[in-house]
């Protein structure tokens, strides 16, 4: 695993970058194949430090020190602010805050709360509007609940103008080196940026619209801002803000996501067949297995789809298992607002996939325009009859796509 690495971000500011490629699935559901990066941050003045966050507990209190006196005499460290207290940030505090000579830790009532049930830590309250400060330096308290936890508050410096963020504007992705948004693959970032959304945030994307807006009305003179994941922003940053505020609004483009199960090849030939009827008439058409394909990659193309096709054999008498959960997490994450969806079942005796599928569908916000019922494979003429079915689909959920 490359080791943890530091780069100044501002003026005595430091950015403390632990890459983790060890852990497979974060919050052990979505895989991370690329890995994550937890990102710390230290900010000084004279005789201070204040510790913005720690990391995951795949690295140890001791060697998260041995890393601090890379860049500071630990003592330093007389404030530490917990940012939320999702474990792959907090797990570390506890212990670090023991051997630095327990500092003041900083955090919001709900924040303390479960800092307290969970590692048994006590914080100094702080709430929105307050001011923490580090010799003569101010950073502002700004909460901001449910990103994606309820216990969230960001802190901007106002002398620098970094906006250290939490989880807002994360990403997947280790990052062998600490790294700003120009000096990274773009349209890489974007996609484990969005992936990171897809998963992590969807269901809390009101509440980030709501938080967006609420950091726009505060004027800032924003220059940077350093989130818990990914990359560190400072050239890109309208550009970044303009595609999160599309992914909370679940903006559709002319693109139909299809998903599909398929036993022993039969439902996957119908799926790719689908798949080429749609191709003649929408640009962007994106084909995913649902055993095969990782769950974050299907969730992120929904994002942006204006139509979702799901075409699953009928699995003793229900939904083909890997697709159903797949359902689950878009109506968990009520994914499917302003979209439209289509069914597609096979069988060959029996079962209610089909309306199984359609209520859930319901369920995720989706409207649910077209579903089709064949037993094993269509015959020619019924083909005919799906392709019409996939033009009446597609003609409805293009109409609303931008
Ligand atoms: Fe990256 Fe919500 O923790």
């Amino acid at each position: 695993m490359p080791s943890p690495s530091w780069r100044i971000i501002g003026r005595d500011v430091y950015w403390l970058s632990m890459p983790d490629y060890s852990t497979k699935f974060f919050e052990n559901i979505w895989p991370i194949p690329g890995g994550v990066n937890y990102n710390a941050y230290l900010v000084a003045d004279g005789s201070e430090c204040l510790l913005i966050d720690s990391s995951k507990n795949v690295y140890a209190a001791e060697e998260f020190i041995g890393f601090l006196k890379q860049v500071t005499e630990p003592s330093r460290i007389r404030h530490i602010a917990v940012l939320h207290t999702e474990p792959d940030h907090s797990s570390l505090i506890g212990e670090v805050s023991n051997r630095v000579g327990n500092p003041v830790l900083y955090s919001t009532l709900r924040a303390s709360a479960f800092m307290r049930s969970m590692f048994n830590v006590e914080t100094r309250v702080v709430k929105d509007g307050d001011t923490i400060r580090v010799g003569g330096r101010r950073l502002r308290v700004i909460e901001l609940p449910w990103i994606h936890w309820p216990d969230t508050m960001l802190l901007y410096l106002e002398d620098e103008g970094i906006l250290f963020s939490s989880d807002a504007f994360g990403a997947f992705g280790a990052l062998e080196k600490p790294v700003f948004d120009d000096e990274t693959d773009f349209e890489q970032y974007m996609r484990n940026s969005k992936e990171y959304f897809a998963t992590v945030v969807a269901a809390y994307r009101q509440m980030v619209l709501r938080a967006l807006d609420k950091v726009g009305k505060l004027g800032l003179n924003l220059r940077i801002i350093a989130p818990a994941h990914g990359v560190v922003l400072r050239s890109r940053i309208p550009e970044i803000t303009e595609a999160l505020t599309s992914w909370c609004g679940l903006k559709s483009k002319r693109k139909i996501t299809v998903i599909y199960g398929s036993m022993y090849g039969f439902t996957e030939r119908l799926a790719r067949h689908a798949c080429s009827i749609l191709k003649k008439r929408v640009e962007e058409v994106a084909l995913h297995s649902s055993v095969e394909s990782g769950v974050n990659s299907v969730l992120s193309d929904i994002v942006d789809s204006a139509g979702v096709l799901l075409i699953t054999p009928t699995y003793e008498g229900n939904v083909f298992p890997p697709l159903s959960n797949i359902v689950e997490l878009l109506r968990i994450k009520k994914m499917g607002v302003g979209k439209f969806a289509a069914v597609t079942v096979t069988k060959l005796w029996g079962g209610t996939a089909a309306s199984q599928l359609s209520a859930r569908l319901s369920e995720a916000g989706f409207e649910v325009s077209h579903v089709c019922e064949y037993v094993n494979y269509p015959g020619e003429r019924d083909l005919t009859e799906y392709e019409k079915v996939l033009q009446g689909f597609l003609q409805k959920t293009l109409e609303k796509a931008e």
